[in-house]
């Protein structure tokens, strides 16, 4: 097949493939292994860095706390509203959950309203770094603060296996109200580590703009990227990571005995090594970027791209229309104006090709809801790196991307923008299950 599945190319229910309603919810039963209760409010609030913000706390701070389960526990969030006016719901964002538990506000759920609640099941199968976030009014909720980490370890067989767990440092990037953080704080922040020590720094772009992340003070390796680990990552040297909004990327490094910075574009570093005192040395800052599509070495993939069942064209265009009776300048989808923009029709076990094109003039990073695709090619040249899996790729206006995924989630997912102002002015598409 080529081209936009419509609607109507929906094939009727009922076949060997109907989606069981089971299929669409986390385990009803069973006693978490991980259980968090973590309460939204919206309030004036204050920085771990002592400034105050007005926007939306998880637990009273935001980041909310960092969830952490081993790989094949449930987990059960229940997120109780005690007083976000507009409604909240919480999307576990790169997570493969069921449909149902998707957090999807007007999709999978309604909001849930000021002094109700909602409790999310699912099973964390997969191992890496992700992040829940509110989905209702994501431009207000998850801008203002309402947002944190998750952290799934690799199974216990997996960790004997390998070497001893590295330690880890969980480090959200946001700007709130224009006071731009790293986990929360927005000034240099210095964390006491043994030298020697292989740590692991899971950095979270949670803002709409991307960003660039590299180390001073010593090599480091791209150990992961949305989640997924690469294969046999080299050392990086004097380059950075790109990390669009939305996205994550975990960086290995052994520390060094003088120390090491972490920066994330601009302010604030973070600087990491033995004793109390912050390396200072600020380094060069890097001209060039990691690039993911040669990075690393190459490794089959568990599907066959060869002869996809779909191939979906997601182009991403800008023109004078109208939204919700507005005028503006808007993006378009194919050419379509949300929100008269097809669903992407698929059925469980295709294996799917997309092409995203942007000839927006602007940069967007795509995340598509319940499903990591694997890059196949930038502008026409092909991967041959580690096989480069993403839930939110950076797409720069001008290029094209060729990504592969496998239906293997039933349900409705969106597949928009996360600069989450483009999203809500409209630049959103679902993906459904016939
Ligand atoms: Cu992280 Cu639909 O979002
Ligand atoms: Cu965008």
């Amino acid at each position: 097949h080529h081209g936009q599945a419509a609607p109507a190319a929906a094939t009727t229910a009922g076949g060997a493939g109907a989606v069981a309603v089971t299929d669409l919810t986390g385990p009803r039963d069973g006693v978490p292994d991980v259980s968090v209760t973590l309460t939204a409010r919206q309030e004036r609030f204050t920085l771990a860095s002592g400034e105050e913000v007005d926007g939306f706390t998880v637990n009273g701070a935001s980041p909310g706390p960092t969830i952490e389960a081993v790989q094949g526990d449930l987990v059960e969030v229940t997120l109780v509203n005690e007083s976000v006016r507009d409604g909240a719901a919480l999307h576990w964002h790169g997570i493969a959950v069921p449909n149902a538990e998707d957090g999807v506000a007007g999709v999978t759920q309604d909001a849930v309203p000021v002094h109700a609640s909602h409790t999310y099941r699912f099973v964390a199968r997969d191992a890496g770094t992700y992040w829940y976030h509110s989905h209702q009014v994501s431009h207000e909720q998850v801008v203002g603060g309402l947002f944190g980490a998750v952290v799934v370890h690799p199974d216990g067989a997996a960790r004997a296996a390998g070497n001893p767990a590295p330690a880890d440092l969980v480090l959200p990037v946001h700007t709130y109200d224009g006071i731009r953080t790293l986990d929360g704080r927005s000034g240099p922040t210095h964390v006491p580590v043994p030298a020697g020590t292989q740590l692991r720094l899971r950095v979270l772009n949670t803002d709409s703009a991307n960003l660039r992340a590299w180390l001073t003070g010593a090599d480091f390796r791209v150990l992961a990227v949305d989640g997924r680990e690469i294969n046999a990552p080299p050392p990086v040297h004097g380059e950075a990571v790109h990390v669009p909004g939305g996205g994550r990327v975990d960086l290995g490094v052994d520390v060094p005995a003088a120390g090491l910075v972490l920066h994330v574009g601009g302010r604030p570093t973070l600087s990491v090594g033995p004793g109390e005192q912050p390396a200072t040395e600020p380094g060069a800052v890097p001209h060039r970027e990691v690039d993911l599509l040669t990075y690393g070495e190459p490794a089959p993939l568990p599907f066959d791209v060869t002869a996809p069942a779909r191939h979906f064209e997601y182009a991403v265009g800008r023109r004078v229309g109208f939204v919700d009776g507005r005028p503006g300048l808007w993006w378009t989808i194919n050419g379509r104006l949300y929100p008269d923009v097809p669903m992407f029709m698929v059925e469980e076990g295709d294996v799917v090709v997309m092409t995203l094109r942007n000839s927006s003039g602007t940069v967007h990073p795509m995340h598509l809801h319940g499903h990591h695709v694997v890059v196949l090619s930038r502008n026409g040249e092909r991967a041959t790196g580690s096989p480069w899996w993403a839930d939110t790729l950076d797409v720069a206006s001008g290029d094209s991307y060729e990504v592969a995924f496998v239906a293997d989630n039933p349900g409705i997912w969106l597949d928009h923008c996360h600069n989450l102002q483009h999203a809500a002015d409209g630049m959103v598409a679902h993906l459904a299950y016939a």
